[in-house]
């Protein structure tokens, strides 16, 4: 038993409904309307981060990472034995992702600017630092390149803001911001 009777089940040869063209036309518009937002989200509210983007193997950054870590490594956090590192003002920083946690940790200068390298070593996370709610995407095979200069002294969480599997709700970094030595 159909529910339609045979002559209405071919529903595709139906006139559209004018209402129906002026939803369709509404959504479109709708669309437009919030792809030319991108652009305007940039400078109002501070939505969008002007970040550079650029192709590396995940092998290349953790090669980086680890460098960084080996020159400026100060302490291990706690019991952790996660690298704490200051790297120099002004220097390309390096964080990269990973199942599941954020690598090493940073302590950076208030007033200071750096370079901050993301990437990931195997898939799709979401680096999002609080309480300054700072999001921005992070994939394997590219690195998001934001400058940062911390207007604030003390302690930043970094938690994973993109479902990741079931560690994603452990995945918490941290960067210090201290005072400039
Ligand atoms: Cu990494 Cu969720």
């Amino acid at each position: 038993m159909a529910i339609l009777s045979t002559g209405k089940r071919i529903w595709w040869n139906e006139p559209l409904h004018g209402k129906e063209i002026a939803w369709i036309a509404i959504s479109i518009l709708w669309g437009l309307v919030m792809f030319g937002a991108m652009v305007v989200w940039h400078f109002i509210g501070e939505q969008n981060l002007s970040n550079e983007a650029y192709r590396i193997e995940p092998d290349r950054f953790a090669e980086r990472t680890q460098k960084m870590v080996d020159k400026f490594k100060v302490r291990e956090e706690g019991k952790t034995g996660i690298p704490v590192v200051h790297p120099p003002a002004g220097s390309d920083v390096y964080i990269l992702a990973r199942l599941w946690e954020w690598w090493p940790i940073l302590e950076l200068e208030k007033g200071q600017s750096y370079r901050i390298h993301l990437s990931s070593l195997d898939w799709q996370h979401g680096f999002s630092l609080q309480p300054i709610n700072m999001n921005i995407q992070v994939h394997p095979n590219y690195e998001m390149v934001v400058t940062m200069t911390p207007s604030q002294s003390g302690e930043f969480g970094i938690v994973c803001n993109e479902y990741c599997g079931v560690g994603h709700h452990t995945m918490v970094g941290k960067i210090y911001v201290v005072d400039k030595k």
